[in-house]
């Protein structure tokens, strides 16, 4: 007690240290997922990619999934199913089950599984066995989409049908999967996806320039929701010349889906609402490991630079920078990524520890967010594609660069750059009504219309 009295009438703000030891539990609300808690029965309520379609092939993979350990598989009739891992029988693991022509059979005594946890055969049982029709296996609905995997964890009775996203096959995109695996706790993870301030520091400026180098440059930033009830927006805009403003805006969708711009993106040629270029799910495999799966965009829009190397986006691999580990401990230390800044925030970061300021908006929004929708408060954050109308989901993700002359009052224009930002949100939310083609169309000639208000 007298060495605490001591330090504590020590002069004030220094060497804090002995004051500050203590460190407080997690939020549990919004950072754990095994089955039961609250964001782990959220979570549930919305398909969840779980592997790459490449990785099923002739041998079943052992995937682990908000605590839950599960066996993937494609049988030799092309079905594709996901079953809770251990046998029913007596619970060996399915991992090192028999893909079979219909379903999976266990190695050690050959009960044999179809996809929806129906039991095939007890081929040691005698042949008028009940058994295998008194047993139902657990099993997820799975679904294939663009080499991803998805699976559907929920209560059967509430499942959504799987989400459309509008805009994607605009331009005959193609699609590239990956899967990059992170040992922390997934909610730091998506607070990443609106925190575009840590672009200008982590990316940008000590170490390399991990980005383009318009990503230096301060941008004004805005985090707005989107009118479908799909998720909350952060809009950075930033004046790049004397003649050009380039507004991004990256789309945190609910619950852990983040669209984001291209890495490539310099803000320095016009462009109207050029769109995603990742699609990224943060899937918890468990409390303090996460599993990233995602779909690369390629096309000649998204990618006039011709930066793409295909060979770069798979496992544990995506072209752009800092989003899997560095090669060594050394290297992550001297030229830190996202990766390093997320997995170093503790296996949980400690919300209490934080100290929040007015560039952590987004982050506090989208957790409020979060929590009003396991309390109930939100039930338009609930699936129904991931947009409440259960049309498909308008993605506001996309990269707009506006000739806009600098205005010369350096305050003036850092107002422009908030009310240009604010422009081109609700240009792309006033084309709510529409899909595809026509949402495209319909954007760019508003974009067109502010820029042409902007320059009179
Ligand atoms: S443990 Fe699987 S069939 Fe016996
Ligand atoms: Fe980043």
């Amino acid at each position: 007690m007298a060495v605490q009295e001591e330090v504590v009438s020590s002069p004030a703000g220094a060497y804090h240290g002995y004051l500050k030891r203590d460190v407080p539990k997690e939020d549990a609300e919004l950072t754990h997922v095994g089955s039961g808690t609250a964001m782990g029965e959220y979570l549930r309520r919305f398909w969840q990619p779980v592997c790459m379609s490449e990785d099923l092939v002739d041998l079943p993979r052992a995937i682990r999934i908000m605590g839950e350990d599960l066996v993937a598989f494609r049988d030799k009739s092309g079905q594709v199913g996901v079953l809770h891992r251990h046998c029913s029988h007596r619970g060996t693991s399915l991992e090192y089950g028999i893909v079979a022509e219909r379903g999976l059979r266990c190695c050690y005594h050959g009960w044999l599984f179809d996809a929806d946890g129906t039991i095939l055969e007890t081929p040691g049982e005698p042949p008028d066995s009940k058994l295998k029709d008194s047993i139902r296996h657990g099993a997820y609905p799975a679904q294939e989409e663009r080499g991803l995997v998805f699976i559907y964890m929920g209560p059967p009775e509430l499942q959504p049908e799987f989400p459309a996203f509008d805009g994607y096959d605009l331009w005959d995109t193609r699609f590239k999967s990956f899967e990059v695996t992170i040992p922390c706790n997934w909610l730091q993870v998506t607070d990443n996806y609106v925190d575009p301030i840590h672009s200008m520091f982590l990316h940008s400026s000590y170490a390399s320039i991990q980005l383009t180098e318009s990503f230096l440059l301060k941008p004004f930033c805005r985090y707005l929701e989107t009118p479908d009830g799909s998720g909350i927006c952060h809009n950075t805009t930033r004046r790049t010349t004397d003649e050009l403003v380039w507004t991004r805006i990256n789309h945190a969708m609910t619950p852990n889906i983040g669209e984001l711009g291209s890495a490539w993106e310099n803000g320095l040629a016009p462009v109207h609402f050029r769109r995603v270029y990742a699609t990224r799910w943060t899937v918890p495999i468990d409390d303090t490991n996460t599993v990233m799966f995602g779909w690369r965009h390629l096309n000649e829009f998204i990618d006039p630079w011709g930066t793409t190397d295909e060979s770069q986006i798979g496992k544990n691999m995506v072209d752009f920078d800092a989003q899997v580990a560095r090669p060594s401990y050394e290297a992550g230390q001297r030229d830190p990524g996202d990766w390093e800044a997320f997995v170093s925030q503790r296996s949980i970061a400690i919300h209490a520890k934080e100290n929040l300021g007015s560039t952590d908006t987004g982050v506090q929004a989208r957790r409020r967010m979060l929590r009003q929708a396991l309390r109930g408060e939100r039930p338009d954050l609930m699936p129904g594609g991931e947009s409440k109308d259960g049309r498909p989901v308008r993605s506001f993700s996309q990269d707009t660069v506006l000739k806009i002359s600098k205005r010369p009052d350096p305050e003036a224009d850092w107002e422009l750059l908030g009310e240009v930002g604010q422009r081109v949100h609700d240009a792309i939310a006033a084309a709510d009504h529409l899909l595809g083609q026509e949402r495209q169309d319909f954007v760019e000639k508003r974009l067109s219309e502010i820029e042409a208000e902007f320059r009179n």
